[in-house]
């Protein structure tokens, strides 16, 4: 390997940049040149490639977001896309790729495998809900970012006798609603894998308000089956006993300096990816199993199902009472 290149793709996350610069500083100390591919799919096939030294990831560790930027790119889910890529990345002589993202962007990078060019992929999503590592990177900075707000609408919430309705991120998965409304202290949480009736949230409201809570709160994550208006709707319509507020947390979530945990996260990741890449090992996903780095075959990534460990449910229904 004397050269290559490094991209962000999909949702951006907080510690992208943290892995970015694990990546180009250690490649650097191996003697091999890196690019940076801007916006992800999109710069590929534009063949928007700058040279990363160690000097331009200088002062990027603690931002959010991702400095190299990222896209949604339709173009490369096409096989003929996906050629263009191909010849765009021998244009500029590059040997391999570490691509940063989620299951989608893995997916992209896996295609790159298949096609013989060697890709290392490392998972990069505020969701959780990429199969083959205990976190992604941003995640934990995503919980950090909804408890701080969970505290604060408890503040208010306490003040008024009000309960509050918040929308947690997560299309597909509910990892951040699940884990925020026990740590949150939540009276209950609907997340799209485990659906909850309307009735079932308006009494878990009402059942705080009769044990004489001064507040309560319900996470809903955002691909919850009933949508967080739906409930509010539905709460006008069958008081609870408390007055209702509704809170979206959106894109604020996705935001924000990575936590330490992060950071160390996509730093191990980052070092990892070009270890692996320099020995050759292709078609992988970093993983962090336990408290070891490990490596998954991309294949398996795209395939499989992370699901929620059941302990989980449980236990937010138990702490809840
Ligand atoms: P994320 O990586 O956060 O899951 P997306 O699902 O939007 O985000 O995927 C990011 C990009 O990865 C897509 O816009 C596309 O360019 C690429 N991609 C997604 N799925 C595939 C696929 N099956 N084959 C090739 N590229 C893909
Ligand atoms: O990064 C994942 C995620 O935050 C999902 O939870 C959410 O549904 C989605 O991205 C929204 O992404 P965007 O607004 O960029 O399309």
């Amino acid at each position: 390997m004397r050269r290559i290149a490094v991209m962000t793709s999909g949702g951006d996350a907080p510690g992208m940049n943290a892995a970015i610069r694990a990546v180009v500083r250690t490649a650097t100390a191996r003697d091999i040149e890196v690019y940076g591919i801007r916006r992800g799919y999109t710069g590929l096939l534009a063949g928007d490639f700058e040279r990363l030294s160690n000097r331009e990831v200088s002062g990027i560790l603690q931002r959010g977001g991702t400095i190299l930027q990222t896209a949604r790119n339709d173009e490369f889910k096409t096989p003929r896309g996906q050629k263009r890529g191909l010849r765009r990345l021998n244009e500029h002589g590059i040997d391999g790729m570490v691509v940063i993202g989620g299951d989608g962007s893995l997916n992209g990078a896996l295609s790159l495998h298949k096609s013989e060019f060697p890709v290392v992929g490392i998972p990069g999503s505020i969701d959780n809900d990429i199969w083959g590592t205990n976190m992604s990177i941003g995640v934990d900075t995503a919980l950090n970012t909804i408890l701080d707000a969970i505290d604060k609408l408890r503040d208010t919430a306490s003040s008024h006798e009000r309960a509050f309705l918040i929308e947690a991120m997560g299309r597909n998965c509910g990892y951040l609603a699940l884990m925020s409304g026990i740590l949150g202290g939540a009276e209950i949480v609907s997340t799209p894998e485990r659906p909850v009736e309307l009735e079932e949230i308006a009494q878990a409201l009402d059942d705080a308000y009769t044990r004489g809570k001064s507040h309560a709160i319900a996470v809903i994550a955002e691909g919850a089956q009933h949508k967080i208006q739906e409930v509010s709707s539905y709460l006008e319509k069958h008081p609870c006993g408390f007055e209702v507020r509704l809170t979206i947390l959106g894109h604020v979530q996705r935001g924000g300096s990575p936590s330490a945990f992060d950071r160390l996260l996509a730093t191990r990741m980052g070092v990892v990816a070009v270890e692996e890449l320099v020995s050759g090992n292709s078609g992988v996903m970093v993983g962090l199993d336990g408290r070891q780095m490990s490596t998954v075959p991309l294949e398996e990534v795209v395939v499989k199902q992370r699901n929620i460990s059941e302990s989980y449910y449980k236990m937010a229904e138990v702490l809840s009472r």
